[in-house]
């Protein structure tokens, strides 16, 4: 099967130029003027933009948390995802308290097969650093899991030590893979977080009170720090919120370490203010880093404009704040009266390339180039899926999007794809809209319709980060 999309701009991280491409099967075979394929399904681009298939490289399906579970599946979330403009994710597995890696990697795949609708990488949550896990961890890479979140946050849950993260980034340079940090103080948090409840202060902007933006520049200062007394290996600290943090990356990767990092659209264009939305609606927001004063956002764009930060993920994490779902009563709702029991994350899978195109692009913060590196390309070599993700190549897996950049929607919960019951940036217009998603040479999405169907999505076996960026 063949399809010839004519008459686009074709946008990559580096380049923008009129030429048409032919898909042949799963792969993009010929870029060129005036291509000709006799029988080839052709697609009109005329006006607009074709770009690589957004990536994002931070979702959790189904992920467990505190009594109940992200709303979104494999097939929803993947789905929600497709017609937001995205054609891969990478989700994490969460190992199991003293249990092996492969069983959580398989538990993931279980959840993953025969729903997801777009093809999916696996990181590993690493919770527990033992000498066993720590070989364990070369088998992950082996095949294709290259890439382990620890947590410096979530005492007695998550949380591992400094001694832990600095035997796991040692041997995740031996073995080729990359550490993800979630950083954030989690021992000050905990106090914090008991002297407000202490006192009753107990609505969800306490949340945001108790996880201040020291606790972040803190743990992703000394996560750099560890890394540097490894032997200066990778680092790639994950959802990064506050400027304390953004200063460390700018530090570290200024003395030429390899540090990287990535924030979402949250950070860029929700703040602080929406915890104080009417009764419980500020739950909306919590999530780990909160959301921080606004100020915050403009230091934010300019690091992504100038390669401090090198990716754009969502960390999509849904919970409802009414409807549960699969007959679960309660899911923001469990945290009324306690807003540490609160379930922590928020719905974007679908928004983040809208949202960073009409607030990146049209607003003149980065270039049409750098939101392409951004949201596909810097992610697929990072997380070493390059270039068969990320990029339109010849050899490449077509995976494409043609973007309407004049095309304008109002983002709403009554409209959205994300099984989840608010949209954080309800009512918010955007310029710029996903027309025609393709996904390995199939059209998953044209327009308003679906396409696709659940189970076509396809494990990626993940390789080494490429470091360059
Ligand atoms: O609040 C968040 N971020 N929930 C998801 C788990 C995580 O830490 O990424
Ligand atoms: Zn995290
Ligand atoms: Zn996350």
């Amino acid at each position: 099967m063949k399809t010839l999309i004519t008459g686009g701009t074709i946008v990559t991280a580096s380049d923008n130029y009129k030429a048409d491409v032919l898909v042949d099967g799963e792969k993009i075979a010929m870029i060129g003027k005036d291509l000709k394929a006799a029988g080839a399904k052709r697609i009109n681009a005329t006006g607009k933009y074709v770009i690589p298939g957004g990536i994002d490289v931070h979702t959790h399906m189904e992920l467990p948390f505190g009594g109940t579970f992200a709303s979104d599946d494999f097939e929803t979330g993947t789905r929600a995802a497709a017609f937001g403009g995205t054609t891969t994710i990478v989700d994490f597995a969460v190992q199991g308290m003293g249990e092996p890696l492969e069983k959580a990697r398989d538990a993931w795949l279980k959840k993953a097969r025969g729903k997801a609708v777009i093809d999916y990488g696996l990181h590993m949550i690493v919770r527990d650093v033992s000498d066993k896990v720590l070989r364990e961890m070369e088998t992950m890479v082996k095949e294709g899991v290259s890439s382990f979140k620890l947590f410096m946050a979530y005492p007695g849950v998550f949380m591992v030590d400094d001694a832990s993260i600095f035997k796991a980034l040692v041997r995740a340079a031996e073995i080729g893979g990359l550490i993800c940090m979630h950083a954030e103080n989690g021992g000050v948090i905990d106090v914090l977080v008991k002297r407000a409840l202490a006192k009753k202060n107990t609505a969800p902007k306490w949340h945001a009170l108790t996880r201040p933006p020291e606790a972040e520049g803190e743990a992703t200062g000394r996560a750099f720090r560890l890394a540097e007394m490894a032997g200066g290996v990778p680092l790639y600290i994950v959802h990064l919120s506050a400027t304390n943090a953004l200063e460390q990356v700018r530090l570290f990767r200024d003395r030429g370490l390899p540090a990287y990092a990535e924030t979402c659209p949250q950070y860029l264009f929700l703040s602080v203010d929406n915890y104080d939305e009417p009764g419980f609606d500020g739950a909306k927001y919590v999530m780990s880093p909160p959301l921080r004063e606004k100020w915050h956002q403009d230091e934010l764009w300019k690091g992504l404009a100038r390669n401090d930060l090198q990716v754009i993920s969502t960390d999509h994490c849904p919970f409802c704040m009414k409807e549960g779902f699969q007959g679960q009563p309660k899911q923001k709702e469990l945290g009324i009266g306690d807003f540490s029991k609160i379930p922590n994350g928020a719905p974007g899978v679908e928004t983040r390339m809208y949202l960073t195109y009409d607030g990146g692009v049209v607003q003149n913060r980065i270039t049409l180039n750098r939101w392409v590196d951004l949201t596909s390309t810097t992610p697929a070599k990072l997380m070493g899926m390059f270039p068969k993700k990320g990029t339109i190549a010849v050899g490449s897996d077509a995976d494409i999007v043609v973007w309407d950049p004049r095309a304008t929607h109002t983002i709403s919960a009554k409209t959205h794809h994300m099984r989840v019951d608010y949209n954080p940036y309800e009512g918010r217009k955007v310029k710029g809209k996903p027309v025609v998603v393709m996904s390995r040479g199939e059209v998953i999405v044209d327009k308003d319709k679906f396409l696709g169907r659940k189970g076509r999505g396809r494990f990626i076996k993940r390789g080494s980060p490429i470091l360059q960026t």
